[in-house]
């Protein structure tokens, strides 16, 4: 794992497909003063990404690059981030599974942020499972990417109550709030 030395902090890259609340919150926390990364760029595999919008509000790099070709992707990815001296990725929101290969040359500085209190419920519809199943707490977990799916080192947890009038929506909306908080934690948790 990267160490943080001296008071250089350590450059990152945050991944996203979507609205990138995540990003904007990891940005702002980038920016005090002892948090231990700061972000260089942001890469999305879609131009629809809306969260591309902070790369202009905050004037950070941005690169995007469909994955329809994911080898073609991520050889691009790859020479963006050594171009850029980039040292971390923080996944958030990030639709596409990366390769094993790709893995393997960030080995230990991948990390993600997903919508349950894994193991329990890998992939897509979480909140939906959550529901369905009638459990009584969901929540929210920062992890290491390794080629398994969703799958690697936990590094922390939130938890959020469900309650009867819960619906994915709100509970959506609940954990996301809790995802803000655990993302910056995390990451101090991983550095210090
Ligand atoms: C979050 O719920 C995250 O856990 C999941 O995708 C959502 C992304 O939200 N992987 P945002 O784009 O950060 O707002």
């Amino acid at each position: 794992m990267v160490k943080l030395t001296g008071l250089k902090k350590i450059k990152t890259a945050v991944f996203i497909s979507g609205t990138g609340s995540n990003l904007k919150n990891l940005v702002k926390f980038s920016k005090i003063k002892n948090s231990p990364i700061s972000i260089d760029l942001i890469f999305s595999n879609t131009s629809k990404a809306k969260g591309l919008k902070f790369s202009n509000q905050f004037n950070i790099k941005k690169y995007v690059s469909s994955f329809k070709n994911y080898k073609v992707a991520e050889t691009k990815i790859l020479n963006v981030l050594n171009k850029e001296n980039i040292k971390f990725i923080c996944l958030a929101g990030f639709m596409k599974i990366l390769s094993k290969n790709f893995i393997k040359k960030f080995n230990g500085k991948i990390v993600n942020i997903h919508p349950s209190l894994l193991p329990k419920y890998k992939g897509l519809d979480t909140h939906v499972k959550a529901i369905q199943n009638k459990d009584k707490v969901a929540g929210c977990t920062v992890h290491f990417v390794t080629a398994k799916l969703d799958s690697g080192k936990i590094i922390l947890q939130r938890e959020v109550k469900i309650l009867k009038k819960d619906n994915p929506i709100s509970l959506a909306k609940k954990v996301l709030r809790q995802e803000h908080k655990l993302y910056p934690s995390a990451i101090k948790k991983i550095f210090n």
